[in-house]
C-alpha cells in the first residue's frame, strides 16, 4: 500500500506523464485550494470475503479462474445505453452467461409498466420508521427481481447539504444518523428480494449545477475536509456497507480536484480499506473519464460503458472503440499499466455480489425494455408486462399517510367529516396533470399534483390516486349532504375568492418541484432557483385565506420551502407536509386528513424562516474550470448550524405534530460495556467486516425511558435520542443518535429501550484516522424534536 501526501502529488505532477500508473493524479488545485487535494491510495485492496462474504467470495473466485481474459473485461464494461436496460454488462456466451441487467431508480422500476411509483426517498424517512425503511426496500427489491433486473440503482443517500439540490428528494435527508437508518433498511429490503443494491452517488454529490458526467467542461470540486467526510457524507454509505450492499456507485462530481470515479482516496481508501467493502464499484453513467486511473483507483465497472452522451458518434458495441475500458482494457493488461491481478479482483466483487444474492439459482429472465412499452420490437417479445406490483399499493398508501408531517393545527385536524357542509378545494396540485400522471417525460415538467421529483430517479406511475378525487370520493361516502367545489387554475383568484367565501372549510394545495439537471423545468436546471412555491403558491393561498376563515394548506414539495408570508395567518388552521408520495397520494392524504391515522410524520431537515439562514447554497454560476465547493460549514450542517449560530428555525429538524399527545419519563442510561452485544449489536469476534471495525457496532450505552400517550386518540411518537459532546470533542450542540417510532394506545405507556453503539458516541480521529471515544461528559437529550427535549441525563466515559 502506497500513501502520498498531497505535498508528493504535487511534486510528481512534474512527472506527469511517469506518475499515471499511479492512478488518481489530481488536477492542480487552483490558488487558495492548495490544500485541497486528495492523496493517492493504491493499490486497490482485493476482496478478502471477510464476514459473512466468505462463500460468496469463493465461489465468485472459481468462476473467475475459469474466465479468458475478454470474458472478464465483458462483465465491467457496459454494452452501451441503448439496451433493454439503463445499463447492461457484456455477456459471456462461451457459458450461457447472459448480461447483467441495471435498472433505475430508488422508488420503483424505471421505464416499464405494470410496476409501482412508491413513495420517494425523503417521504420514507419522514416516516422515521425503521420496519417501513425496510418493508418500502424489500417491495422495490420484489418488483425488480420480478421484472428481471439484477441490480437496482439505490438507494441515493447524499445529504441534502443544500435545501435546492435538485435531487435531494431521492434520498433521506439532512442528517446522517437518520439517512444512514434509510440506507441501511433499504439496502436490507432490496437485497432480501435478491437483488443488488447500488448505494449512491459517492460522494459529494451535493448539487446539479456543473456535477459533471456526459463529457462537460465544468465539473465541481466538493472539498471535504477528513472529520467531515466521515462523520457525515461517508456516513449512510458506510451504513449501507454494513447492510451488505453489492454495489456503491461513485458520482460525476470531483472531490478535492480528482474525479469522483478515479479517486483513490475515497474509493480504494475509504470504501475497501477502511469499510472494507466486498462488493464493487459501478460508475455514474458516463462518469468514468479515464482508463487506467479509474481501474487502478478502484472502479469496478464502466457504465454504461461508452465515453460520453455528447460523443457525436454512436457507441459501437463490436469494437468499443468509444469505451476508456472494454478493449481499451485489455490492451491496458498487456501493456502493463493495469496488472491482471486488478482485472480479477474487478469481477471477482462483480461476481461475490452475484453469488451474495443467490442471483445464480433461477434468476427471472429480464422480460421488459426500457426503450418502449410494445410488446414486440422487431417481431421479437421484448415487453412480457409482468406485473409485480402485488399488494403494495397498501404499503405505498401506508407509507403516504405515515410520512405526512402536519405543521401547524389549530384544532380542525383532524377534519369532523360532519361538520362542514361547503367544501373548497384550491390548485393545480390537487388534480391530476391533464397530459397523463406520464404525460411528461422523466417527470420533467410540473402539472398536476405533484407524487414525485423529475429526472432518472422516477419510474412510471401505474395509476396516481389525486387529492380532489379522493377527498370528493371520501366526503360522500360519508356526507352526501355536502357542497364540494375544485377550482385548479391557480391564477383564477377571483373564482378562489367567490367558493372560499361560501366555504366553512377550504384546502389549497400547492408545490415545488425539482429533479436532475438534465432536465430544466421553468428555468430550474435541475437544482430549485428559489425555495419559494411554484405556480404562484402563496397568492393562491391568500386568495383562499382572504374570504376563507379555514384555510388548510398540503403541500407536495421536494424540500424545504419558507412560509413566512402565511404560516402566520389566523385563516390558515392547518398545514400538511405531504412531500413526494407517490401513486397512493390522495388516499394517503384522506387517511390523515379525517383521522383515519393519527399523524406521526416528522421533518428530516429544518425549514428556515429565510433561504439565507442555511449554512450553504447552490453554486449557480462559476467562472472557475473547476467550480470549488468547499464545504466550510463542515459538521454544522442542517440543524446543527441552527443550534450551534442559535438561529431559530421555522420548524426544527425532528418536528411534526400529532393528534394526540405524548409524555416523556423515567430516563435511565447505564454503561453496558463498549465490548457487550445488548441490546442490538453482535458479539462476534473484532474481525475485519464490512462497514468499520465490528467493535464500533457493539452497545455502548443502554438508554431507557418511558412514553405515555395522554390524548384521547391511539397514536405513534418517533422518540429522538440527541447526543451532546464534551466540549474537548468539537462537535456540534448535538447530534442525532437515536430514534424510535412507537405506537401507543390512548392512555397507555411505552419503554422505549435505545442503544448508543461504541461508533455512535466516536469522533472521527484524523491523527489516528480511526473512530475515538473522546473523554468527559457527554449528555442525552430525549425529545419529540430537535428543539423539544423532554428528558435530560449524563454519562461520563
Ligand atoms: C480533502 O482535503 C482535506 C483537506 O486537506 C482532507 O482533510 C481530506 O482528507 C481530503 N479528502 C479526500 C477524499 O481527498
Ligand atoms: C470451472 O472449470 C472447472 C473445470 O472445467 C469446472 O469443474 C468448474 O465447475 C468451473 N467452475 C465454475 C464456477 O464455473
Ligand atoms: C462480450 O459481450 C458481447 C455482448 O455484449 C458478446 O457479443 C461477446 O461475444 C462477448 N465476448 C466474449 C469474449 O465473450
Ligand atoms: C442457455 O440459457 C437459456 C436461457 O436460460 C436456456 O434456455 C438454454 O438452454 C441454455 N443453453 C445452454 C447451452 O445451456
Ligand atoms: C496502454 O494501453 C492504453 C489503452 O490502449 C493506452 O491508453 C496507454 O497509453 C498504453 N500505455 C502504454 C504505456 O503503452
Ligand atoms: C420560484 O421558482 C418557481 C419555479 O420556477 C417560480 O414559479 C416562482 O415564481 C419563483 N419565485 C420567485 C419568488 O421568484
Ligand atoms: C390577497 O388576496 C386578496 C383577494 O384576492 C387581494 O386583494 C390581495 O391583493 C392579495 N394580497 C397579496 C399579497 O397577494
Ligand atoms: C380571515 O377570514 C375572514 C372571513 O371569514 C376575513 O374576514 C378576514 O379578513 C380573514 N383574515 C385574514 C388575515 O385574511
Ligand atoms: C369562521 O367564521 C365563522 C363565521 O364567523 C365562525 O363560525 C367560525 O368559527 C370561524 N372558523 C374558524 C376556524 O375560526
Ligand atoms: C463480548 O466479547 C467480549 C470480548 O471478547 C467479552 O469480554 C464479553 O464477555 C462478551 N460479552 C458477551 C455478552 O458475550
Amino acid at each position: 500500500m502506497v500513501r502520498l501526501s498531497a505535498v508528493v502529488v504535487a511534486a510528481l505532477c512534474a512527472y506527469a506523464v511517469k506518475a499515471d500508473i499511479l492512478t488518481g493524479i489530481p488536477d492542480a488545485a487552483p490558488p487558495g485550494y492548495e490544500e485541497w487535494m486528495s492523496p493517492i491510495v493504491v493499490p486497490a485492496k482485493t476482496v478478502t470475503g471477510d464476514g459473512p462474504w466468505a462463500s460468496a467470495v469463493a465461489r465468485a473466485r472459481e468462476f473467475v479462474g475459469n474466465l479468458t481474459l475478454q470474458e472478464k473485461v465483458n462483465l465491467t464494461t457496459g454494452a452501451g445505453a441503448n439496451g433493454r436496460c439503463v445499463g447492461m454488462t457484456g455477456t459471456i456466451p462461451r457459458l450461457n452467461f447472459t448480461a447483467f441487467c441495471l435498472e433505475d431508480s430508488p422508488l420503483g422500476v424505471r421505464f416499464t409498466d405494470f410496476a409501482s411509483a412508491f413513495p420517494a426517498g425523503i417521504n420514507v424517512a419522514m416516516t422515521w420508521d425503521k420496519q417501513m425503511m425496510y418493508d418500502r426496500g424489500y417491495a422495490m427489491g420484489q418488483e425488480h427481481y420480478g421484472k428481471g433486473v439484477n441490480m437496482a440503482l439505490g438507494p441515493m443517500t447524499n445529504m441534502g447539504r443544500v435545501q435546492a439540490g435538485g435531487r435531494n428528494w431521492e434520498g433521506f435527508g439532512a442528517d446522517p444518523y437518520l439517512s444512514g437508518w434509510g440506507a441501511y433498511q433499504t439496502v436490507q429490503g432490496i437485497q432480501a428480494a435478491g437483488v443488488i443494491a447500488t448505494v449512491k452517488h459517492y460522494i459529494g454529490n451535493e448539487q446539479e449545477h456543473y456535477r459533471g458526467g456526459g463529457g462537460a467542461y465544468q465539473v465541481y470540486s466538493s472539498n471535504i475536509d477528513d472529520r467531515t467526510m466521515h462523520e457525515i457524507y461517508a456516513w449512510p454509505f458506510a451504513e449501507a456497507v454494513r447492510a451488505g450492499v453489492g454495489s456503491v456507485m461513485c458520482s460525476y462530481n470531483k472531490i478535492n480536484q480528482t474525479q469522483a470515479c478515479q479517486n483513490s482516496k475515497t474509493l480504494n481508501g475509504i470504501l475497501k480499506e477502511e469499510l472494507d467493502f466486498q462488493g464493487f464499484v459501478m460508475s455514474d453513467w458516463t462518469a468514468i473519464i479515464s482508463g487506467a486511473d479509474s481501474v487502478l483507483a478502484g472502479c469496478d465497472m464502466n457504465m454504461p460503458g461508452f465515453m460520453s452522451y455528447s460523443d457525436p458518434e454512436e457507441y459501437n458495441p463490436d469494437t468499443e472503440v468509444y469505451s476508456y475500458w472494454g478493449s481499451n482494457l485489455i490492451q491496458m493488461v498487456y501493456n502493463g499499466s493495469v496488472p491482471k491481478s486488478r482485472v480479477d479482483d474487478m469481477v471477482t466483487r462483480i461476481m461475490a455480489a452475484y453469488y451474495q444474492m443467490g442471483q445464480d439459482k433461477n434468476y427471472p429472465a429480464l422480460n421488459f425494455d426500457q426503450q418502449t412499452e410494445n410488446t414486440y420490437v422487431n417481431g421479437q417479445l421484448v415487453n412480457e408486462h409482468v406485473n409485480v406490483m402485488s399488494t403494495h399499493g397498501q404499503t405505498i398508501r401506508e407509507i403516504g399517510a405515515a410520512s405526512t408531517v402536519v405543521l401547524k393545527n389549530t384544532g380542525v385536524l383532524p377534519v369532523d367529516v360532519t361538520k362542514y357542509k361547503r367544501y373548497g378545494i384550491f390548485g393545480s396540485d390537487a388534480a391530476p396533470n391533464p397530459d397523463g400522471p406520464n404525460g411528461c417525460s422523466d417527470r420533467g415538467c410540473d402539472q398536476g399534483t405533484l407524487a414525485m421529483g423529475w429526472g432518472s430517479g422516477t419510474a412510471n406511475f401505474p395509476y396516481l390516486i389525486d387529492p380532489l378525487a379522493a377527498i370528493t370520493s371520501f366526503v360522500y361516502s360519508q356526507e352526501p349532504d355536502t357542497v364540494l367545489e375544485g377550482i385548479l387554475n391557480d391564477y383564477n383568484y377571483a373564482a378562489i375568492n367567490t367558493v372560499a367565501a361560501q366555504a366553512d372549510i377550504c384546502l389549497v394545495f400547492a408545490n415545488a418541484d425539482s429533479g436532475e439537471g438534465y432536465i430544466t423545468v421553468d428555468n430550474n436546471a435541475g437544482d430549485r432557483n428559489n425555495l419559494t412555491l411554484w405556480h404562484g403558491g402563496e397568492a393562491l393561498i391568500n386568495a383562499s385565506t382572504t374570504y376563507c376563515n379555514n384555510t388548510i394548506v398540503v403541500l407536495h414539495t421536494v424540500g424545504a420551502v419558507t412560509m413566512e408570508s402565511w404560516i402566520d395567518n389566523e385563516n390558515v388552521t392547518a398545514v400538511l407536509y405531504s412531500a413526494l408520495p407517490g401513486q397512493e397520494s390522495g388516499n394517503s392524504l384522506v387517511d390523515v386528513l379525517f383521522g383515519a391515522v393519527t399523524p406521526s410524520g416528522k421533518l428530516p431537515y429544518t425549514i428556515a424562516k429565510q433561504r439565507s439562514d442555511y449554512p450553504a447554497d447552490v453554486v449557480y454560476s462559476s467562472d472557475q474550470t473547476t467550480p470549488q465547493i468547499t464545504y466550510s460549514e463542515a459538521l454544522k450542517i442542517d440543524y446543527r448550524w441552527f443550534d450551534s449560530l442559535n438561529i431559530t428555525p421555522r420548524f426544527e429538524f425532528g418536528f411534526g405534530l400529532s393528534y394526540t399527545t405524548f409524555t416523556y419519563s423515567d430516563l435511565e442510561i447505564w454503561p453496558v460495556g463498549l465490548y457487550s452485544s445488548y441490546p442490538y449489536a453482535t458479539n462476534a469476534s473484532l474481525a475485519p467486516s464490512p462497514g468499520g471495525a465490528q467493535d464500533l457496532f457493539y452497545t455502548a450505552y443502554g438508554v431507557s425511558f418511558h412514553v405515555t400517550n395522554t390524548g384521547a386518540r391511539d397514536g405513534a411518537e418517533v422518540s429522538q435520542l440527541y447526543l451532546g459532546f464534551p466540549p474537548s470533542a468539537g462537535e456540534p450542540p448535538k447530534v442525532l443518535r437515536g430514534f424510535e417510532k412507537t405506537t401507543i394506545k390512548s392512555q397507555n405507556t411505552a419503554v422505549v429501550v435505545l442503544g448508543l453503539l461504541k461508533h455512535d458516541i466516536s469522533i472521527w480521529d484524523v491523527v489516528s484516522q480511526s473512530w475515538q471515544v473522546p473523554s468527559g461528559k457527554f449528555t442525552v437529550m430525549i425529545g419529540s424534536s430537535s428543539r423539544d427535549i423532554r428528558l435530560t441525563g449524563t454519562f461520563t466515559v
